[in-house]
């Protein structure tokens, strides 16, 4: 806590980022306002916060964070959307709850911790995975957590029904991995989520983790999701996104054409899961799967992202003109000119 106030009052005197190595262009976060879009960085540990290289990167390239104190304070602090990740997850619950068997005391128990976050950072966290992994890694149906265990598959609705009243305005949205590789389990978490629409369940969207093993999602299958989806009223993100290989021009490749279709497709929230390699995650031994380096240096995978958003904000950018520029040329072409 006092580490964190005092990298805030450091940012604040400063006026200015620290100075990490330059990437030489602008941005990901400069692009990506021009046309609102979010960029950011999940993963993040509060103690990374106490290295201001760290702190300077992320304030200048990324939009939004994990849901602890410490984070929340340095995204305000840095005009920074956060979103809150796993409300549920199959992993690391607490003693108490696993202790509970019975459904109508364990309900009690979710909306007791659901309440007591979202109510913490109502109005700072605007977006919420509320279920996390819910299907079984390699597809299948629905893997059998603590969750289900005691309230059956009803638990994915419970939950997204006790987050709507805990928040009514924040969006909220359900965290899965691989689906965009796996084309049976990419099926399972659409007929999943059509389920619940169609069961009137608050759910917004859907949040693609997108962490890539050495074989990008063959090109189309976002873009198709983005369109199924859209027509359940929903909205698709990336939330983590990673790319796990030893061949760097692959992994840039492969950043590159992701960002780029998924941006053509409508998406527009986007996160990576961390920025530098310094503090990754691999189960690729020696895959250093971020965009930037342990030095900060930006990487191929920055540059391709960079290009694929700073293309798509340009061409956008244009579209917009064209449009401005007819309607400007038809006013001036008017009879009261
Ligand atoms: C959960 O149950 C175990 C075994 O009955 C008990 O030792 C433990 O104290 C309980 N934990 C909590 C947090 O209630
Ligand atoms: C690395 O990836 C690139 C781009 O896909 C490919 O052309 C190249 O052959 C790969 N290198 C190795 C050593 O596999």
């Amino acid at each position: 806590m006092k580490t964190a106030t005092s990298i805030i009052a450091l940012l604040a005197t400063a006026g200015v980022a620290y100075i990490y190595p330059s990437t030489g262009t602008t941005s990901l976060r400069e692009e990506a306002a021009k046309k609102n879009l979010l960029f950011g960085s999940g993963a993040i540990n509060p103690t990374y916060l106490e290295d201001p290289e760290f702190a300077a990167v992320l304030a200048d390239q990324e939009l939004q964070l994990g849901n602890i104190d410490t984070l929340v304070q340095f995204a305000e602090a840095n005009n920074m959307v956060v979103k809150g990740h796993g409300l549920i997850s199959s992993c690391c619950n607490p003693n108490y709850l696993l202790n509970i068997t019975r459904p109508e005391q364990f309900r009690a128990a979710m909306k007791a911790h659901f309440n007591a976050i979202m109510h913490r950072y109502e109005g700072k966290v605007d977006r919420w995975d509320v279920v996390t992994e819910a299907l079984e890694t390699q597809g299948g149906g629905l893997q059998v957590n603590d969750f289900y265990k005691v309230l059956g598959p009803g638990y994915i609705e419970d939950a997204f029904r006790i987050a709507r009243e805990a928040a009514p305005y924040a969006k909220l949205l359900i965290n899965e991995n691989l689906v965009e590789s796996i084309p049976s389990k990419r099926q399972g978490l659409y007929n999943l989520v059509s389920g619940l629409v169609a069961k009137g369940v608050p759910i917004d969207g859907i949040a693609l983790q997108m962490h890539i093993t050495e074989v990008a999602p063959i090109p189309g299958v976002i873009t198709d999701m983005v369109n199924s989806y859209e027509a359940l009223g929903l909205e698709v993100t990336i939330a983590e996104m990673d790319v796990h290989t030893l061949n760097a021009t692959l992994q840039a490749d492969i950043y590159g054409a992701v960002i780029k279709e998924a941006l053509d497709a409508g998406i527009t929230d986007i996160s990576f899961w961390g920025f530098t390699d310094k503090h990754a995650y691999t189960w690729v031994e020696g895959a250093k799967p971020l965009m930037f380096d342990e030095n900060y240096n930006a990487k191929g995978a920055f540059y391709t992202t960079h290009d694929a958003l700073q293309n798509f904000v340009h061409q956008a950018i244009n579209d917009t003109a064209v449009h401005y520029g007819c309607r400007n040329t038809r006013s001036v072409a008017a009879p009261a000119q």
